[in-house]
């Protein structure tokens, strides 16, 4: 299969989508900004961010490397490519670099990166070992690779109803385009088969009531991505009125919960 191309990716890429992953990227920030603590990212690194839309990891990233440092940006949207390389030339940051491009079929440098990062791209790929051998070249030795993805499980409301057939949906969502929403369980087995030793696997749930972040998170993202998805034919126009009837009744309850679903921080290094 080959590999998501700008027309194919499942989410689309437009304004709106980037500005829901503006939102999403501040609300799961603090979880991103720990697993770069944990990961010891050092001032001098020289690190790629795969798949990183409107780059901001990309821009987290250059704070921490410093002036000595360098972040490249691989993505394959001419939309995010563009507003990122717009946002490098307002600041002449010289030490950000941009590629178009996917991780199978960019001309990458070799053994060059002390950091690869991978936020929510790979549960979309088709072909996930391809893809984690493209980067593996791309990496020192010693060098690490992040991946920061799904886990589908634990998606739901509080008091169950209508929504939480969601996780379901999503899941053949995901495999409709030849993803897989379950990832982050395979990506150890393709350490081990490829040589990267796993040096962590941490889950993370969010929690919130009616007024959260994680709940704004989820009801921007389901109340765009759901009318989508029924006009694909995923889940009938009846389905997706009753998901969304049952997602404003717990909006308006102020004793709703939201969970979730589960992000995994995997890290592995290159021996
Ligand atoms: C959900 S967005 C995540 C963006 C960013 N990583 C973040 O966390 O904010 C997924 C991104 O992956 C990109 N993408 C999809 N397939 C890819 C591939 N094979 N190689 C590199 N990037 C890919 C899409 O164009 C999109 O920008």
């Amino acid at each position: 299969m080959k590999p998501e191309t700008e027309q194919e990716y499942l989410l689309g890429v437009n304004q709106q989508e980037l500005e829901r992953l503006q939102f999403q990227h501040r609300v799961w920030k603090s979880v991103t900004d720990n697993f770069f603590d944990r990961l010891n990212v050092q001032r001098g690194w020289n690190c790629l961010d795969v798949g990183g839309g409107p780059g901001f990891v990309a821009m987290d990233l250059r704070e921490r490397v410093g002036e000595k440092g360098s972040v490249t940006m691989l993505e394959p949207s001419q939309y995010y490519f563009e507003w990122f390389q717009r946002r490098v030339e307002e600041q002449q940051w010289t030490n950000v670099h941009a590629i178009q491009g996917t991780a199978e079929t960019a001309q990458l440098p070799k053994e060059q990166f002390d950091l690869i990062f991978v936020r929510w791209v790979l549960s979309f790929v088709p072909d996930p070992e391809l893809f984690i051998l493209s980067l593996k070249k791309a990496l020192k030795s010693g060098g690490r690779l992040a991946i920061q993805d799904y886990y589908y499980e634990g998606l739901s409301l509080y008091p169950p109803g209508a929504f939480n057939t969601v996780a379901d949906i999503m899941r053949a969502y995901y495999r409709s385009k030849g993803g897989d929403a379950y990832i982050a369980g395979m990506i150890p087995s393709l350490f081990r088969k490829n040589n990267i030793r796993l040096l962590e696997l941490t889950p993370h749930c969010l929690a919130g009531g009616p007024d959260s972040d994680i709940t704004e998170w989820a009801g921007q993202f389901f109340t765009m991505h759901l009318p989508i998805m029924a006009e694909k034919g995923v889940l009938a126009r009846e389905q997706c009125d009753a998901i969304l009837a049952d997602w404003r009744e717990h909006r308006n309850s102020p004793d709703m919960l939201f969970i979730s679903p589960i992000v995994v921080d995997i890290a592995g290094v290159k021996s």
